[in-house]
C-alpha cells in the first residue's frame, strides 16, 4: 500500500512538473515541412521558430518532399501529444489523409504554403490554411512586367510591339505555380501589353533547374527574349546565372527577369541590379499568423477579429503581397 502511494506520488509530480512546463513554455506544436532545402520555405520557417520562442514549443520534422514520410511523421507527432500541428504538405492534395489524422485525435491543424482543396479543409471545424493569394501575386508581377515594356524604350528590342516572352513555372499542380502563371500572363495582357510567350517549362522551384531550362530557352531563342518571367526568386536567380553566361549583365546587355518571394538572395540581386523585380510573399507576416493561430486554436479558443488581427474566409487566411523593385528596396533604405 505505501509503495503504491509513494508511487502515485512520483506519478502526480512528474505530470504536474510536465504540466507547469507547458504553462510555462506554452503549448507543444508539431511542425512538418515539405522540404528543409527550399529557400522560402528554410525562411518562413526560422521565422516561425523566431515567433515561437518563449511562447510555444516546436517538434520541427523535415519530410525531404516524401508524403509517405510526412505521414509518418505525422503520425509520431500525433502519438507525442502535440496540441497544435502545422504542415507544408508534400502535396497539397493528399490533405486530406493528414485532415482526417489530425480530426481523429481532436488536434487543430494549420496547412500552409500548399494550399488544400475547400472540400478538404470543409471537413474539420479546426483545419486552417494560412499562405498568401496567388492570383494577387501573379497579377502584381504581370502589371511590372508590362510596366517596364511600356516604359522602356529599349525593352521591345526587335521594335514589333510584342513583348517575347519565357516563363519559368514551379512544380505543376502547386497553387501559386499556376495561379501566379495563369495571373500574370492576363495582367499583361489587361495592362495593354501584347505578349508572346516563346517558351514556358517548369524548374519545380529551384535555382539549378532554373539555369538549365533557361540555358536552353537561350540556346533555342538567343536575343528574340525581351523578359523572364518567374514563379519564384531561386528559379529567376537560376535564370540570372544562365544569362550571366551568355553575356547579360555587362555592357549594357541587359535582360527583366521577375521573381516572386522577396528572398535574402534576391534582394541582393535587386541591389546588384540583375533581378528586375519580385513580389513579397511575406514570410514574417505568414509566420506570425501561424503562431498566433496555433495559440489560440490549442488553446481551444474561437477565432474572432480580438484575438487574431487577420482576415479569415472560411478558414483560410491570406497574407498580403506588394512589388518589390531596386527602386522601392533604395526608397524603403
Ligand atoms: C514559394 C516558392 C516555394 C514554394 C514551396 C511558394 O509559395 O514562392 O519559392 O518553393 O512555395 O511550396
Amino acid at each position: 500500500m505505501k509503495r503504491i502511494t509513494v508511487w502515485m506520488a512520483v506519478l502526480l509530480l512528474a505530470l504536474s512538473s510536465c504540466l507547469s512546463a507547458r504553462a510555462a513554455e506554452g503549448p507543444v506544436v508539431g511542425v512538418c515541412i515539405y522540404n528543409g532545402q527550399d529557400t522560402f520555405i528554410q525562411s518562413m520557417f526560422s521565422l516561425l521558430e523566431t515567433q515561437a520562442d518563449g511562447r510555444a514549443q516546436l517538434h520541427i520534422r523535415d519530410a525531404a518532399n516524401d508524403q509517405n514520410k510526412q505521414n509518418d511523421q505525422i503520425g509520431e507527432l500525433l502519438a507525442l501529444g502535440v496540441d497544435a500541428l502545422v504542415v507544408n504538405p508534400v502535396d497539397r492534395t493528399g490533405a486530406v489523409y493528414l485532415i482526417d489524422m489530425a480530426k481523429k485525435q481532436g488536434v487543430p491543424i494549420i496547412m500552409v504554403n500548399r494550399e488544400p482543396l475547400t472540400s478538404d479543409l470543409d471537413r474539420y471545424a479546426l483545419a486552417y490554411y494560412v499562405g498568401i493569394d496567388p492570383k494577387e501575386q501573379g497579377e502584381l508581377s504581370g502589371l511590372l512586367a508590362a510596366e517596364y515594356f511600356k516604359n522602356n524604350p529599349y525593352a521591345d528590342k526587335n521594335g514589333d510591339g510584342v513583348m517575347q516572352t519565357v516563363l519559368l513555372k514551379g512544380e505543376p499542380g502547386h497553387q501559386d505555380a499556376e495561379l501566379r502563371t495563369r495571373y500574370s500572363t492576363m495582367a499583361v495582357q489587361s495592362a495593354g501589353v501584347h505578349m508572346e510567350i516563346l517558351a514556358q517549362d517548369t524548374a519545380m522551384w529551384e535555382r539549378s533547374l532554373g539555369q538549365e531550362k533557361m540555358a536552353a530557352f537561350i540556346n533555342t531563342f538567343g536575343d528574340r527574349i525581351e523578359c523572364v518571367l518567374c514563379n519564384n526568386d531561386d528559379m529567376a536567380l537560376g535564370a540570372i546565372d544562365a544569362l550571366k553566361a551568355a553575356g547579360y549583365f555587362s555592357s549594357g546587355k541587359f535582360m527583366p527577369v521577375l521573381g516572386i518571394d522577396a528572398t535574402a538572395p534576391a534582394l541582393e540581386s535587386l541591389r546588384a541590379g540583375t533581378l528586375y523585380g519580385s513580389v513579397v510573399n511575406d514570410a514574417f507576416e505568414q509566420a506570425r499568423a501561424i503562431i498566433e493561430l496555433a495559440l489560440i486554436l490549442s488553446d481551444g479558443r474561437a477565432v474572432t477579429p480580438e484575438n487574431f488581427p487577420y482576415e479569415v474566409n472560411n478558414k483560410v487566411v491570406y497574407i498580403k503581397s506588394r512589388v518589390i523593385t531596386k527602386a522601392i528596396l533604395e526608397a524603403e533604405n
